[in-house]
């Protein structure tokens, strides 16, 4: 599709100002953005579960501007199970909320949970759900709340994140911000749908707990996933790190 002239500075400065756009429009699939926070020693939560939190206020400001500029914001499961978040931007003035998206296999999201009150600002927002088995009872008591429920098995009987990516964009999804644990995480990498990773790490040093993400175990160094540095900058006492993932933004030269 050919939706700006190539080669001029001004052109590409275009595309990645609206890299989602671009994105939802060449390839049909959001721009997902990897976000993760980690001590300096890539510890995302203790053995317990704890998580919240790892990097200090100015990075979690900052990573609500990011949210802010997506389209939606997805979590898995676990993160909804062990932190109940609300997942809405709250640190930073924002015109709209961001959609949520939960991907919960068995539908196993509390009906109480706090992603179904009502987000700040006053702001309205979806919340669309993917599951891999579907249930008539929990469909509809979810969808009593407000949420719309879709079934995507994939063939190891999970939810099919490709496909689930597929209808994000048919939702008009541009940028999706990911913030889930390391096993969803994983399951993103592996696959092969994570375009960008936005990491903060604190100047901490957590020791062993769950990692960034589940990617692994490899046993050759050339089979794990190339990044290329886009940023790396200091906010409040923690460092921010921008990278994407080698040849996913190949879309962006025309
Ligand atoms: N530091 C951070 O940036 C950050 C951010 C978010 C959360 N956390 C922490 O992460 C921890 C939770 O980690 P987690 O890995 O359990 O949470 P998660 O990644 O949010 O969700 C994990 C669940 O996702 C499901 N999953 C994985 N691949 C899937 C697929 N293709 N389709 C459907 N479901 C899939 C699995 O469910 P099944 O087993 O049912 O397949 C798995 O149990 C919490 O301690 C939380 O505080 C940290």
């Amino acid at each position: 599709m050919e939706l700006l002239p190539h080669d001029s500075h001004t052109a590409r400065a275009v595309r990645e100002l609206n890299i989602g756009f671009f994105s939802r429009m060449i390839r049909q699939s959001p721009w997902v953005r990897m976000k993760m926070a980690a001590s300096l020693d890539g510890t995302s939560a203790l053995h317990n579960g704890k998580s919240q939190w790892i990097t200090g206020e100015a990075a979690r400001a900052d990573g609500h501007a990011w949210r802010a500029r997506a389209c939606a914001v997805l979590t898995g499961i676990g993160t909804v199970l062990e932190d109940d978040p609300m997942l809405d931007v709250r640190l930073v003035d924002t015109p709209r909320q961001p959609h949520l998206v939960i991907v919960d296999s068995r539908l196993e999201t509390p009906l109480d949970a706090r992603l179904f009150s009502p987000a700040a600002h006053g702001l309205p927002r979806q919340i669309w759900m993917y599951c891999a088995v579907d249930d008539e009872a929990k469909r509809s008591a979810l969808t009593a709340l407000g949420a719309q429920v879709t079934c995507l098995p994939s063939a190891t009987g999970k939810v099919d994140l490709a496909a689930m990516l597929q209808d994000l964009a048919r939702r008009e999804v541009n940028e999706l911000h990911l913030e889930a644990g390391h096993k969803l995480n994983g399951s993103f990498l592996r696959e092969g749908l994570v375009d960008e990773c936005l990491v903060y790490l604190a100047p901490k040093l957590l020791g062993k707990g769950a990692g960034l993400s589940s990617l692994g175990p490899l046993d050759r160094l050339e089979d794990g996933t190339a990044l290329d540095f886009q940023s790396v900058d200091r906010v409040g006492a923690d460092l921010r790190v921008i990278a994407r993932v080698q040849g996913r933004d190949h879309f962006l030269h025309g």
